[in-house]
């Protein structure tokens, strides 16, 4: 076989905070309005395919998504230790955004008491605030730190130059990443974002890596017309040639990129949990690959 139709490399594991997490993680923004009771089987169902980096939010339901994984935590205190327990804070509807001092360190308190627990793993700031300068939102994380509420600190919709600022004023090191990335949105593979990751050895988790659902319904979200149905056929193709589902296609071709992309799965069905480990059985050679990112593209790489 030729090296360029050999199957690229998707691992299983990484190492983030000295621990093992699964390539695939799991995230809690769609619980509100979904039964207490099938909590458990949702997040055992992740555990259970390796994904034991669990992503929320402090806006997520307005504390709702904590709050039922919290319960979840207080029932079953041993989870705590099961898990790499991501939260965020700084978007405050309608405002939109305030990441001052006293309302991320605020936020992570109320947090906490949510989550039924004393300490966050990483604390992300959870979209950029125009308004707080980077030194006074990384006296933040850096207080979140050093009083042992966060085990670490990152940033999420943050750009490199953003990125980079607030690491500046930071007496820590981000630890994470947080932009949308999917087969669909593709910026942060050309705007330095996963460079930078990288290069800083920043986790890069991908947000909405089904295009919150489109590339699964293969509904066009945005009226991409001819570039997303070019997409849906690329991913479609591979699909057919693994005898696997367009979704677990999606899910491989990001986890295949260098930077390490660990997609945020997001489904409310254990079932489709459960299904989003065959992105490990995906045999997707580099033509595959760059196909799926001419469709997305619209054109051929030069
Ligand atoms: N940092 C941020 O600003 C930000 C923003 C958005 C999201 N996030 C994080 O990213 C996580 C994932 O986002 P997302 O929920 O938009 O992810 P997604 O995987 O892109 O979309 C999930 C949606 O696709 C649907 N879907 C249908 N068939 C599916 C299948 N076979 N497999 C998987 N999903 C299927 C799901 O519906 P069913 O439930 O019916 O399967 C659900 O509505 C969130 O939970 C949150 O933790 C972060």
């Amino acid at each position: 076989m030729t090296p360029d139709l050999e199957p690229l490399a998707i691992d299983k594991h990484t190492q983030f905070l000295g621990r093992e997490i699964g390539r695939l993680s799991y995230g809690c923004w769609r619980f509100p309005g979904t039964p207490q009771s099938d909590i458990a089987r949702k997040i055992d169902a992740a555990i259970e395919i390796g994904a034991n980096l669990i992503d929320t939010a402090a806006v997520y339901g307005r504390g709702e998504a904590e709050t039922m994984l919290g319960a979840l935590i207080g029932e079953r205190p041993s989870l705590r230790d099961d898990i790499v327990l991501v939260t965020k804070g700084g978007i405050t509807p309608p405002v939109p955004y305030n990441s001052a001092k006293a309302h991320l360190v605020e936020s992570c308190d109320a947090s906490l008491e949510r989550l039924k627990c004393d300490r966050i793993d990483v604390f992300l700031v959870h979209r950029p605030d125009y308004l707080t300068g980077h030194a006074e939102v990384a006296d933040a994380l850096d207080t979140l730190v050093k009083s042992g509420k966060a085990r670490a600190v990152g940033v999420s919709n943050y750009t490199l130059e953003q990125t980079r600022a607030l690491q500046h004023f930071l007496d820590v090191p981000l630890v994470a990443t947080q932009p949308e990335i999917s087969a669909l949105r593709i910026d942060t593979l050309f705007d330095g974002t996963l460079d930078h990751a990288h290069a800083a050895q920043l986790l890069p988790m991908a947000w909405s890596p089904l295009a919150g659902g489109s590339l699964v319904t293969g509904k066009d979200p945005k009226g991409a017309g001819d570039r997303f149905n070019n997409l849906i056929s690329a991913l479609d193709r591979v699909a057919a040639e693994n005898d696997a589902t367009r979704d677990c296609v999606a899910l491989a071709w990001l986890m295949a990129h260098p930077a390490g992309i660990v997609p945020i799965v997001g489904t409310q069905s254990p079932e489709r949990i459960r299904a989003a480990a065959g992105a490990f059985e995906i045999k997707m050679n580099r033509r595959d690959w760059y196909d799926i990112l001419e469709a997305s593209l619209g054109e051929r790489m030069p």
